[in-house]
């Protein structure tokens, strides 16, 4: 990773990824500097012959499995920043709290949270990739296991957790895979306990290029505000979602929802 932002200091884009002009940049690398990067066309991975959204996907597919391409891309497009906001605005952790973070990919909420804070973590997530470069963070109250989040009730050993996150996985669940989780998280949040989710939420209002950059999404199960609220509900009493505007640099939604007071 040094070696690409050296690079980009050669090309005096050293504020990159935190420069939005240097985003545009790329955009515009990407799509028309192809006499620049010709065999390293990113669409070749993915073994197609040109370019649609299908196999564009399938390369972000690829290319995102890599914990440090998605770490980078997070920085880029802002999901880092989501992710900052959610913690910053809706999060209040205590000395001695635990945490439970379902589909926690290479473990980076740890960077959000205050290095000083005395807490215990467990980080779950199915992609043995992510958890290579997760267990770099593992210590005595640090731990990570690989498992399937929506049958996750058998690796806590009856463990309950003041905050459960799931940021950014349920888009990757069915409607049944969500119940089961949201099920499971409701039997193992302590009595004042909060389930956070991070999710990309669809609305009408929405332009058809946001529409367009979302379906993109290595997720299959976009869904709207109405709908992540029906599978909330079904199994928390107390339902709070916001809109968190300006996070993304490109056109893309997401909503965090504070969940409370299982059922
Ligand atoms: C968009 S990434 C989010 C990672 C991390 N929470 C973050 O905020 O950077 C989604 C993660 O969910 C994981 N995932 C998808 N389906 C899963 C499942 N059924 N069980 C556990 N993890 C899953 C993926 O491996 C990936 O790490």
């Amino acid at each position: 990773m040094d070696e690409v932002f050296d690079s980009l200091e050669l090309l005096g884009l050293e504020n990159f990824p935190s420069d939005d002009g240097s985003l545009l940049f790329v955009i515009w690398l990407f799509f028309f500097g192809k006499p620049l990067w010709g065999k390293y066309a990113p669409f070749r991975l993915a073994g197609g012959k040109g370019f649609n959204a299908h196999n564009f996907r399938s390369v972000l597919e690829t290319l995102l499995q890599h914990p440090a391409l998605y770490q980078f891309v997070q920085d880029v497009i802002g999901g880092t920043r989501a992710r900052q906001w959610t913690v910053e605005r809706y999060v209040r952790l205590q000395p001695g709290e635990s945490i439970l973070d379902l589909g926690c990919g290479p473990g980076d909420l740890l960077k959000l949270l205050p290095a000083t804070a005395d807490f215990k973590y467990l980080g779950i997530d199915l992609s043995e990739k992510y958890l290579n470069v997760a267990a770099k963070r593992a210590n005595d109250s640090i731990d990570f296991v690989q498992g399937d989040c929506a049958h996750f009730l058998p690796l806590l050993d009856g463990r309950r957790f003041d905050w459960i996150f799931c940021m950014g996985l349920l888009h990757h669940l069915s409607d049944a895979q969500c119940q089961s989780l949201l099920s499971a998280a409701a039997q193992s949040l302590t009595e004042k306990g909060s389930l956070i989710c991070l999710e990309p939420t669809l609305s009408d209002s929405q332009s058809r290029l946001t529409h367009a950059t979302m379906s993109l999404d290595r997720g299959e199960y976009l869904r709207t505000e109405d709908e992540w609220r029906q599978l909330f509900d079904s199994e928390f009493r107390d339902v709070t979602m916001y809109w968190l505007d300006g996070a993304f640099r490109i056109p893309y939604q997401k909503t965090v929802s504070v969940l409370q007071k299982p059922r």
